[in-house]
């Protein structure tokens, strides 16, 4: 690979973690433990990468781009806040079920929003070389994040 740029990396990433949201609704209870952790720890990488190494970029270089990022930030922070939400529960309690739902409908929002909004609005803003340059400091962050798993905030 080597050439990729960030947006297509980042929407290759939400693909998957869309596609395993999805198949929760056909799995069994100890299905769905294994799941949902596989869920969180790809979502937590997925926002730690962005915050890293794309939102500042946006915030100095996209017009608008501090309110854009404000939003999105206070977005991670909820999907955060339902993860551990989340993770308090066991998947056989009652309220598991829609503990789940409520993340996953915030992060399906949240993707939405990137992907129509500020996506589009980074393309305008930095050419190919810029979004390759990002996409490879974006691989790099994730390659050190894997290595080193910080302790959950
Ligand atoms: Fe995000
Ligand atoms: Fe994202």
């Amino acid at each position: 690979m080597g050439q990729a740029n960030v947006i297509d990396m980042l929407t290759e990433e939400h693909k998957q973690v869309d596609a395993m949201m999805d198949t929760y609704d056909g799995a069994d209870v100890e299905r769905r433990d294994r799941l949902v952790h596989e869920i969180i720890e790809s979502l937590t990488k997925h926002a730690r990468i962005e915050e890293q190494v794309l939102y500042p970029f946006i915030r100095a270089e996209v017009p608008d781009g501090d309110q854009l990022m404000d939003e999105a930030e206070r977005e991670h922070q909820e999907a955060k806040d339902a993860i551990a939400k989340l993770s308090d529960l066991s998947p056989d309690d009652p309220a598991f079920d829609g503990a789940f739902q409520a993340l996953r409908d915030g992060v399906r929002h949240h993707v939405e929003e990137e992907e129509t909004e500020v996506f589009p609005k980074l393309t305008q803003a930095a050419d190919e070389a810029k979004l390759v340059e990002l996409g490879s400091r974006l691989a790099q962050a994730k390659a050190l994040s894997t290595r080193m798993p910080r302790p959950p905030e």
